[in-house]
């Protein structure tokens, strides 16, 4: 009995350790060329990630957003960290739901939260229900900026 308990802890464990390395996997394949392989992103190009998508995941309406802005896309100016940032962020609706809630969770670890927010498959599905264009979802981020002023 509890030779089963510790086989199954051991098993749980390292599932999670591959789901971790799973995501990060998926973060230096699809994300790491623009917002850098410390999700710290270029100034003036590619929004840092790191230390600003666990405060974004905090409420209901920003984990949508992310889920929006990984599906979807987005065009339009947004400013991050007091910086502007003009650009093109490409849609990745080809990720499934699972990889996408993923990368944006180990994403969201990066940052100092504690524990950090999580992003989950439920939350991805939802927003894929309802599509929105690139520009849409820049829109978007300016609703959110304006009922949770965003990092
Ligand atoms: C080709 C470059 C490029 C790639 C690849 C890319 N991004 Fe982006 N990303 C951008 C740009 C540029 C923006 C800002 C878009 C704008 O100004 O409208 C952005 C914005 C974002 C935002 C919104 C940040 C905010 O402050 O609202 C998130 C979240 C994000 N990217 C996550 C990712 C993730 C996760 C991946 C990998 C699955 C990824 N990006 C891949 C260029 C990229």
């Amino acid at each position: 009995m509890r030779r089963t308990f510790a086989v199954s802890a051991l098993l749980i464990a390292a599932a999670t350790g591959a789901r971790a390395e799973t995501a990060a996997t998926l973060y230096s394949a699809n994300c790491a060329a623009c917002h850098r392989a410390d999700a710290a992103g270029v100034a003036g190009q590619y929004p840092p990630l790191k230390g600003r998508i666990d405060k974004i995941a905090v409420t209901a309406e920003g984990r949508r957003y992310l889920a929006d802005v990984l599906l979807y896309g987005m065009v339009g100016q947004i400013e991050a960290n007091g910086a502007a940032y003009v650009g093109y962020m490409p849609a990745f609706n080809r990720l499934s739901d699972a990889d996408i809630a993923s990368v944006l969770t180990w994403i969201s670890s990066l940052g100092g939260s504690k524990p950090p927010p999580a992003i989950s498959a439920a939350d991805v599905t939802a927003a894929r229900a309802q599509p929105l264009t690139a520009a849409g979802v820049a829109k978007q981020r300016q609703a959110l900026e304006a009922a949770h002023p965003l990092p």
